[in-house]
Order: C-alpha cells, then structure tokens, then sequence
C-alpha cells in the first residue's frame, strides 16, 4: 500500500518531466522542427560530403570538413559517390585512381555512430550509384555498418507519399535515416532504399556561371522542365547551388569554384547568392520550399543562414560551428597524384605545350566516357 501510494505520487512527476524534456527538445537543432514533416522543412546538404579538400591543389574535393563534422555543424543530407573497386564499395570521386575516400562501410559507421551520440536528429544520405550496385550489394553494406536499424521504409517503394512523418515520428520511431541512391533498382528486401528519382526531383546541377542558376525541374527527365508536374507528382524538391570552375574545360574538366564559394553560399547580395536564389525558388514554387539545399564548401555562406531563414529558425541550438577561414586537416580522403599529373598537363597544354596522344586518350577519352562525356567533380 505504501509502495502503491508512492508511485502515485511519483508517477505523474516523472512524466511531467518527460513531456517537458519533450517539449523543449530540439529536433535537427530546433525544437520548432519537431512537428514539421519530413518534406516541409528544408535540409542542409553537403555535395560530395566525404570528398574533403584537405589542401588547394585537391581541386576535387567539394568541402573542407569531413562528414562528423559537417553533421556536428548542422548539415542534414550527405551526397557521396559509391563506385565498386577491387570487389569492395568504396566513396570516390568519378575514378578510384583520382579521389578515394574509402570504404562504403566505414563512412556508414561514422554516420551510426554520429547519430548513436545525437538522437534528436534526422540525416538523410544521397548516393550517386556509379557503378549500380544492386539494392541487396547495398544492403549488404549497410548492415556490416549496423546503420540499416536506423533506416526509414517508405509506405510505397515507388510512390512518392503526399506528406512525410514529421521529424518527432521518425525520432519516437528509431528511423532517423532516410536513404535515396540513384540509378536504384528498388527492392522489398532492402525496403529502406528509395529510388531517387521515384521520391525526389533536382534542378540542373552542372552550372558554370554565377547567373545560371535555374529552379526548373531537370532530373527525372519525365519533369524536365516543368515545374507544375514536378510539383504535383508528389517528389520533394532538391536544389543543387554549386558552381564549377571551367578553366580547364580544354580537357573537358569542371571542379568546384571555390573562389567564388562566399557569394554562391551566401545568404544575399552578389549574383547567384544563395538566398536569393532559394527565395526565387519558393516563389516559382508556389511558396513551397526546396526539401534540400545541396552546396559545396557548406560552411562557407554560411549556408546555414538560407536554410534557418527559410525554416524560420532563429533559436538554432546544438550546433558545432567550424572556422570558415582555414581549410581542415580531418578529412579521410586519399587523394592520388594522378590527378595533380592531369592538371599538370591541361595547364602546359594550355600554354602551348605538346601532350603525348596517350595522355590526351587517357584523360579525354577513357576518363570522359566514365561519365558519358565530360568530368564534374
Ligand atoms: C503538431 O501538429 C499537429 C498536427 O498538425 C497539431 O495538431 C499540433 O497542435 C501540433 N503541436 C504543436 C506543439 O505545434
Ligand atoms: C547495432 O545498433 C543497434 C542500434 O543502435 C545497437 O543496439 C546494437 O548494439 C548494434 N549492434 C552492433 C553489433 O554493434
Ligand atoms: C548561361 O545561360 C545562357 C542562357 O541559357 C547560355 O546561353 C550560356 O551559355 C550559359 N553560360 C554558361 C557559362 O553556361
Ligand atoms: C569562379 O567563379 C567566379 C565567378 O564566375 C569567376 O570570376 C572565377 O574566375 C571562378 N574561379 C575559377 C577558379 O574558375
Ligand atoms: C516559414 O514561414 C513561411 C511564411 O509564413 C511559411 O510559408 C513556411 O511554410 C514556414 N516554413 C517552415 C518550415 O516552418
């Protein structure tokens, strides 16, 4: 009976605390988040999280902080290439022999373990699948990494829902990684991998000059083009915003401008800002805001200012911001001479000199029909 009477007591107080623990919990750093759906809300993404420019002459990396760190710093959607090498699954960057990240598996580990330390947080990966790994390969590496117990399934494997779990959902639910890669063959063994372009659709990514950004649908081709289809099939919309240098475009090479990066991060002013391009997005969007935002170099802008603005964050908390002034040595990438050797010889051939045919078959021939006809980074 004494027991009895002092659970009662005990009871509610204990609850009263978890409600209030509830409510003034963050969700991806504000407690304003945590009742919006998955899809309303707007997601940092880091392009090519683990390709980290750990000094000037990595012209292919895309970022200067690695993947923990990018997450710590309020970065929600890693994009990363997965190519196959040597039998294994490995992040590289177009070619194994110019960027290698390593393994599949170990970036996967990382992100678990990230999110084993912040669990109010909801990150979503977007793997380019180079060399179309089927759904079981993929699978397969998600589950040595133990980060498949954390994957979000989809009600449908094909069909875009109408509205997403709100962030609270997927937190109380344990499933807080959303997981896309594309080309993707979907399959009800590995229900969490979604298709890309069944759930998403993109703008055009391969943008070379401040004032060519566009907010049209170019990715699946079947909205190319067209907004008002893009918007009524239901896909979330992902908004690329990096520019690509074009100075050696002699061998068909465009890689990340990281001269102009403050302005196309940025919040306002300078053509191709961030946030006036994502305000003219919205806009052309009927007020709908894009899912994701996908920039290189993510501290710079910051970028983050766009995002929390369009989310109406002001009270962001639970951040680790990173020094936008240097450049990071944490990065994981392995970055071969090859590369450096590359655009040793696009610049001497610039100015004049003569390549060997084997160079220049080597470069634009086999390295541009990697991709289909010319190298982004
Ligand atoms: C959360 O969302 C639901 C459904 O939209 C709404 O009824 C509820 O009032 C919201 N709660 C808060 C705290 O905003
Ligand atoms: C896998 O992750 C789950 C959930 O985080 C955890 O409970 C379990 O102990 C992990 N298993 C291994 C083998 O690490
Ligand atoms: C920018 O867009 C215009 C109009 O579509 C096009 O003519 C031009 O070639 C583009 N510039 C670059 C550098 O892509
Ligand atoms: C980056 O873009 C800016 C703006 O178009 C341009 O002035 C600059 O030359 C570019 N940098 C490189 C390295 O291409
Ligand atoms: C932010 O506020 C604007 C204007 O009221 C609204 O359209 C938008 O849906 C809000 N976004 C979020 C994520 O709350």
């Amino acid at each position: 009976m004494r027991l009895f009477n002092y659970l009662l007591v005990l009871l509610p107080a204990a609850l009263a605390n978890q409600l209030n623990a509830r409510s003034t919990t963050a969700c991806n750093n504000s407690p304003d988040l945590c009742n919006k759906s998955y899809g309303e809300i707007t997601h940092l993404g880091a392009h090519d999280s683990p390709f980290v420019r750990t000094s000037d002459s990595v012209l292919a990396g895309d970022q200067y902080y690695d993947t923990p760190t990018q997450l710590s710093a309020g970065v929600r959607l890693l994009s990363a290439q997965v190519h196959k090498d040597n039998n294994e699954w490995r992040l590289c960057h177009t070619s194994c022999t110019l960027l290698d990240a390593g393994l599949l598996s170990d970036w996967l580990a990382k992100i678990k373990s990230w999110l084993d330390e912040h669990p109010n947080e909801v990150v979503t990966l977007l793997l380019v699948n180079s060399d179309s790994a089927s759904a079981s390969e993929l699978g397969t590496v998600f589950n040595s990494a133990n980060i498949s117990t954390y994957a979000y399934d989809p009600p449908s494997l094909t069909i875009a829902p109408s509205s997403w779990p709100t962030l609270q959902t997927l937190i109380n639910s344990g499933k807080r990684l959303v997981v896309f890669a594309t080309p993707l063959t979907p399959s009800t063994d590995y229900p969490y991998l979604m298709s890309e372009f069944d759930f998403m659709w993109e703008n055009n990514y391969d943008v070379t000059s401040p004032s060519n950004f566009t907010c049209e649908p170019d990715r699946p081709s079947s909205l190319s083009g067209s907004i008002s289809t893009a918007l009524s099939s239901d896909r979330l919309p992902m908004m690329n915003h990096f520019l690509y240098s074009t100075d050696l475009e002699l061998i068909d090479i465009e890689y990340p401008n990281a001269s102009y990066v403050s302005t196309t991060n940025a919040p306002s002013g300078g053509t191709g800002n961030l946030g006036s391009t994502a305000a003219k997005c919205k806009a052309a969007y009927g007020g709908r805001q894009p899912t994701f935002i996908l920039v290189d170099f993510f501290d710079k802008g910051p970028a983050l200012d766009t995002v929390d603005s369009l989310n109406n964050v002001t009270n962001a908390v639970g951040r680790t911001s990173v020094s936008s002034s240097s450049t990071s040595s944490s990065g994981g990438s392995t970055i071969n001479n090859v590369f450096k050797g590359l655009v040793e010889m696009a610049s001497s051939a610039k100015s004049g000199a003569s390549t060997s045919m084997g160079d220049w078959v080597w470069a634009g021939g086999n390295w541009n029909s990697i991709l289909g006809g010319g190298i982004s980074f």
